[in-house]
């Protein structure tokens, strides 16, 4: 007798050869418009699906988990950050949560060095001069930034993010420092030219630039508070293309409008969308609206893995990128 077939439902829009993939291999439901869905239509989703996909606009809490069907079984994220979802009481209620790591991680070091040298060569100050037509000609004095090669780096979280963006700042000719949960393997801290900081206060107060790479976890929320971002020198920059909960958004806005803190460049906010208005009005603070890992080739590479982490369930076993709590 054939096997029924799993209940697939996406909760967002993605990539069209990705919403293709899944149609021809899966029993989907896509969604229609390009919005997050409601908490209404998550109740929905969570009662009627085998498998869910969604995404880090969803909010994949305690609450929503309770009101689950006994169907489902999978959560099979489009997105390597899982701090949208409570993984543990997903895994008390028996259902598998997987992510797409390793696809985005490029993308988004690529991401974090064109934010560095964003804020250093003060690109979008230029961008602007251009775009209003106040261009005058070359002058020995204009725009004047900072060179990065010979600057010290201090990498927050040194997964695979975080080694892939030592790896561009070497090639930057920066000077790599890392702080970390665990200290890496004498032959990969080799490799990536990378110097150890076990305290990371110590680290901050002695970098040119702080680039953010952790997840945002309970013990990451505000790492970067009110008192460690006082550490940094006062020509320091920060990036951040990982979570904007690591940092105290309020304090750092403080800061750089004291003048305490010479520019920041972010792509991820502590409250989503409502970034905070005083940092907009900034000329040394570039920010991006979460576009790390954009590119059409890591959207898809997501995708591919989204598919093998639902076929290994639908065969059985345990997805390969099964997250743990
Ligand atoms: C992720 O997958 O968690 C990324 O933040 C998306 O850009």
């Amino acid at each position: 007798m054939p096997r029924e077939r799993l209940s697939v439902v996406v909760t967002r829009r993605l990539p069209e050869a990705v919403e293709t993939r899944l149609s021809e291999l899966f029993n989907v439901r896509l969604r229609d418009d390009d919005t997050p869905m409601t908490r209404t239509e998550l109740v929905e989703a969570v009662k009627e699906a085998d498998i869910l996909v969604p995404t880090l606009t969803d909010s994949i809490d305690a609450g929503l988990l309770g009101q689950a069907g006994e169907r489902l079984k999978l959560i099979a994220n489009y997105g390597a950050g899982v701090d949208h979802i409570d993984v543990a009481t997903a895994r008390q209620r028996g259902i598998l949560v997987s992510n797409t790591p390793g696809v985005l991680t490029d993308d988004t070091a690529d991401m974090t060095m064109a934010l560095i040298l964003a804020v250093t060569r003060r690109i979008p100050e230029g961008l602007a001069v251009m775009q209003k037509g106040d261009w005058a000609g070359w002058a020995p004095t204009a725009l004047l930034g900072g060179r990065i090669g010979g600057r010290r780096l201090g990498i927050l979280g040194m997964g695979r993010i975080g080694q892939a963006v030592a790896r561009r700042a070497r090639a930057f000719g920066m000077q790599v420092h890392y702080h970390n949960r665990r200290r890496l393997r004498p032959e990969v801290e080799d490799e990536l030219e990378a110097t150890y900081w076990d305290s990371l206060d110590q680290m901050i107060a002695r970098m040119d630039v702080i680039t953010v790479n952790c997840p945002s976890t309970p013990s990451t929320f505000h790492l970067m508070n009110a008192r460690r971002l006082k550490l940094m020198k006062p020509t320091g920059v920060i990036v951040n293309t990982s979570r904007g909960e690591v940092i105290d958004e309020n304090a750092l806005t403080r800061m750089i409008r004291a003048g305490e803190i010479a520019g920041a460049g972010l792509d991820v906010y502590e409250h989503g969308t409502q970034v905070n208005p005083r940092l907009r009005q900034l000329p040394n603070v570039v920010l991006l609206p979460h576009m790390g890992s954009a590119t059409l080739e890591g959207r898809i590479e997501m995708g591919e893995k989204v598919i093998i982490n639902i076929k290994t369930f639908e065969d059985g076993h345990r997805p390969p990128d099964q997250v743990v709590p």
